[in-house]
C-alpha cells in the first residue's frame, strides 16, 4: 500500500528519491512526503496531501537548499490511521526534530503507546500511528541502554511494537546513515557503486541498480553509502538473501502504451510463458518450493482456495480444472471470510492462497489461520520472497513481471495458469492422471500464449465497442461454467476502473431474478460457452441471450471463432480463438480487461491509479 524509499550515496538524495516515489505511485497512496539531511545536523521534511506533484510544488515554493544532501527517505501514504492529510503525512518527527520515521503498516498496540507519550507529556501533533514511533526512537536514542545509537533505539523500539510494519528511520545527529525494519510487510534493500538504497519494493531503485537484498522476518538493517549490515531486534548479526533482480527497468516503463494496463495487457502472452516456462520438465509439474512430502501431497483430501478479488475469481476456476483432474473437493473462500467461520482444516487439507503481492493482510491471515489448524499452504504468488510463499509449505511462482497499473491483469492470468498446474501436480501426486495425460494438458496449457496473442488482435476492436458502451448507466456480465468466474472478474474490473454498476452473474440464475434489471440499451455482456466444447451449455446460453435481446439489452457476446449460430443475437460479437473448455478464460478475460479499461479512459478516469484503490492492501 505506502511506497517507501531511503537513499545513502553520493548524488542529491532529493532527486533519487522523488524518483523513486514516482515509481511506486502505482501502490496507491493519498498523500506523500519527503526528509532530507543535509550533513551538518539538520533535518528538513516537507509533506503534502493529494498526488506527488502537490509535494513537488511544495517544494519549489519552499526551495529546495534545505534539501541538498546526499541522503533521505520519502513516502506515500495510503491513510489507514488519520485522514490523508497534510498533517497526517510522513515522515513524522518527534518533538526536537531530529528524528525522521515513515511507515507501512499498522502498529496494533498504538493506542497503548500513545496513552503512555501522553502521560509523559509529550504532544501529538498528527492522528497517526506513525507519529508515536518517532517519538520513541527519538527517547531510546536520548537515553538508556540505546542512546546515541540509532540502529539500537530502532530496535529497542521495533521490540515494542505490535502489529504489522515497515520502518524507515533517519536521525539528525547521524546523518548518512538510515535504519529501517521490518515485520510482516516488505522491504528491500538495493546495493549500488557507493550508495544504498531501502524501499518496499525493488521499483523504486531498480534504474539504479538489480542487485537487491531481501530482509527476512523481524530484521533491521542500516545502510551507508559504502555498505549494509543486517540484524535482528535484539542486535545480533542476521543473515538475509541477496537476489538478482530479473527485470529492468523497460518492464516499469509504459512503452508507448497510454497506459500501463493497456501495456500489461498485450504483455499477457509473454506473461504465461514466463509462468509456465521451468514448471513443467521430464513429464511432471515442478513447483518453486516445496517443504511438504509427496506423501503429503498425496494425502491430501481437501482443497481450499483463499484469495481477494481478481485472485479470488481466479481461484474460482481452480476448482473446475482440481476437482476435475484430481477428484477430490475443493471450496473457494474469500480469504477475508475464511478464518471467521471455523471451516474444518486438517493435516490432510491443503490450502491454496493465491495472491499476487503476497502481501495482501486477509490472505496472509488465512494462510496463518490454516497452519495454526496443521493444514498444509500451498503459495501462488508474483513477488520473490513476499510474506505469503515464506510462510507457506510449497510455493508456485508466476513470473508475470512488475505490474504496474492497479488492476489486475497479467498476474490474473498467469494465476489461471497456476492454478491448472497446481491441479496437475495434484493428479500426478494423487495418481488420478497418468504422466501422459499430464504432459497433454501441459501442452494444451501451453499453447495459450500464442492463442492469448490471437485475441490482442481484437483490442482495437473492443476499444471501439467500449467508447460507445461508456455512457450506459451499467453493464451486466453473463456466465456459465468456467464463463462464470469471468462475468464476476468483468464485473469488478469495470466496477473499479470505470466507477460504473456492475455486477457478473451466472446465466442460469438470470430468471431466479436479475432478469428483472434487463431494460431498453442495457448492455449485457455475455461469455458464450463452447459450440463444440460444451453444446448443452452453449444451447442455453443462446436462449438466454434470447431472452434478453427481446427485452431490449444490447448484447455485447464473446464467443469463440466460427459459432455462426450466436451471430444473429449478438449486437457486439467478439471472436476469441477456439480452445478447450477449461482453458477458454485464459482466452475471453482480455476482451473484458480492455472493455474496462476503455471506458474507463473515455470516462476521463485513471486507468492505472483508479481512486480509493491501492495495488496491494496489507490492512484487514
Ligand atoms: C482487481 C485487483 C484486486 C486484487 C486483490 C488481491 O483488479 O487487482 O482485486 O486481485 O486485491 O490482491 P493480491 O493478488 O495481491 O493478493
Amino acid at each position: 500500500v505506502c511506497g517507501i524509499v531511503g537513499y545513502v550515496g553520493q548524488r542529491p538524495a532529493l532527486d533519487v528519491v522523488l524518483d523513486g516515489l514516482r515509481r511506486l505511485e502505482y501502490r496507491g497512496y493519498d498523500s506523500a512526503g519527503v526528509a532530507m539531511l543535509d550533513g551538518t545536523g539538520r533535518l528538513a521534511i516537507e509533506r503534502r496531501a493529494g498526488a506527488l506533484a502537490n509535494l513537488e510544488q511544495r517544494l519549489a515554493e519552499v526551495g529546495t537548499e534545505r534539501f541538498a544532501g546526499t541522503s533521505g527517505m520519502g513516502h506515500t501514504r495510503w491513510a489507514t490511521h488519520g485522514a490523508p492529510t497534510d498533517r497526517n503525512a510522513h515522515p513524522h518527527s518527534d518533538a526536537s526534530s531530529k528524528v525522521a520515521v515513515v511507515h507501512n503498516g499498522i502498529i496494533e498496540n498504538f493506542a497503548a503507546l500513545r496513552a503512555e507519550l501522553e502521560t509523559a507529556g509529550v504532544e501529538m501533533v498528527s492522528d497517526t500511528d506513525t507519529e508515536i514511533v518517532a517519538h520513541l526512537i527519538a527517547h531510546a536514542h536520548t537515553r538508556g541502554p540505546a542512546a546515541g545509537d540509532l540502529s539500537a533505539s530502532v530496535c529497542a523500539v521495533a521490540r515494542r511494537l505490535e502489529g504489522a510494519f515497515t520502518l524507515v528511520v533517519t536521525h539528525a545527529d547521524e546523518p548518512d546513515t538510515i535504519v529501517a525494519a521490518r515485520r510482516s510487510s516488505p522491504l528491500v534493500v538495493g546495493v549500488g557503486d557507493d550508495e544504498m538504497f531501502v524501499a518496499s519494493d525493488v521499483a523504486a531503485f531498480i534504474e539504479h541498480t538489480r542487485d537487491a537484498v531481501e530482509l527476512g522476518q523481524d530484521q533491521a538493517v542500516t545502510i551507508t553509502a559504502d555498505g549494509y549490515h543486517v540484524s535482528d531486534f535484539h542486535g545480533e548479526q542476521a543473515a538475509a538473501k541477496p537476489f538478482t533482480i530479473d527485470w529492468d527497468l523497460s518492464a516499469a516503463e509504459k512503452g508507448g502504451h497510454d497506459y500501463f494496463m493497456l501495456k500489461e495487457i498485450e504483455e499477457q502472452p509473454e506473461a504465461l510463458v514466463n509462468t509456465l516456462r521451468g514448471h513443467f520438465a521430464d513429464g511432471s509439474v515442478l513447483l518453486d518450493e516445496q517443504r511438504m512430502t509427496e506423501q503429503d501431497l498425496r494425502d491430501i483430501d481437501k482443497v481450499f482456495v483463499v484469495a481477494c478479488g481478481s485472485a479470488y475469481h481466479s481461484g474460482l476456476l481452480a476448482k473446475y480444472a482440481i476437482e476435475h483432474w484430481c477428484r477430490v473437493p475443493v471450496e473457494v473462500e474469500l480469504a477475508s471470510e475464511f478464518r471467521y467461520r471455523d471451516p474444518v482444516l486438517g493435516r490432510d487439507t491443503l490450502v491454496v492462497a493465491i495472491s499476487q503481492s503476497g502481501e495482501t493482510a486477509d490472505t496472509l491471515e488465512a494462510v496463518r489461520h490454516a497452519r495454526t489448524q496443521h493444514a498444509r499452504v500451498l503459495a501462488i504468488c508474483n513477488t520473490n520472497g513476499a510474506q505469503i510463499p515464506r510462510e507457506s509449505d510449497a510455493v508456485l511462482y508466476t513470473h508475470a513481471g512488475p505490474e504496474i497499473g492497479v488492476a489486475a491483469t497479467k498476474t490474473f492470468l498467469a494465476q489461471v495458469a497456476a492454478n491448472y498446474l497446481v491441479g496437475l501436480a495434484l493428479a500426478q501426486a494423487r495418481g488420478t492422471k497418468y504422466s501422459d495425460e499430464v504432459a497433454r494438458e501441459f501442452s494444451e496449457l501451453a499453447a495459450m500464449p500464442d492463442a492469448v496473442r490471437r485475441v490482442l488482435s481484437t483490442v482495437e476492436q473492443v476499444r471501439e465497442l467500449s467508447r460507445r458502451t461508456a455512457e450506459a448507466k451499467a453493464v451486466l456480465f453473463l456466465g456459465r461454467h468456467v464463463g462464470y468466474p469471468i462475468a464476476l472478474e468483468g464485473a469488478l474490473k469495470l466496477k473499479e476502473l470505470a466507477y460504473m454498476h456492475a455486477e457478473g452473474f451466472a446465466a442460469g440464475e438470470l430468471k431466479h431474478g436479475p432478469i428483472a434489471l434487463i431494460e431498453d440499451g442495457l448492455p449485457v455482456v455475455v461469455m458464450m460457452p463452447s459450440a463444440k466444447g460444451r453444446a448443452q451449455l452453449h444451447a442455453k446460453m443462446l436462449s438466454n441471450i434470447r431472452e434478453i435481446q427481446a427485452r431490449g439489452a444490447r448484447t455485447i457476446v464473446i464467443a469463440e471463432e466460427g459459432d455462426e449460430t450466436v451471430r444473429p443475437f449478438a449486437d457486439e460479437l467478439v471472436e476469441v480463438p477456439a480452445v478447450p473448455t477449461l482453458l477458454q478464460p485464459l482466452v475471453s478475460t482480455v476482451p473484458l480487461q480492455v472493455l474496462s479499461a476503455e471506458i474507463a479512459r473515455t470516462r476521463g478516469y485513471d486507468v492505472d491509479k483508479p481512486r480509493n484503490l491501492a495495488k496491494s492492501v496489507t490492512v484487514e
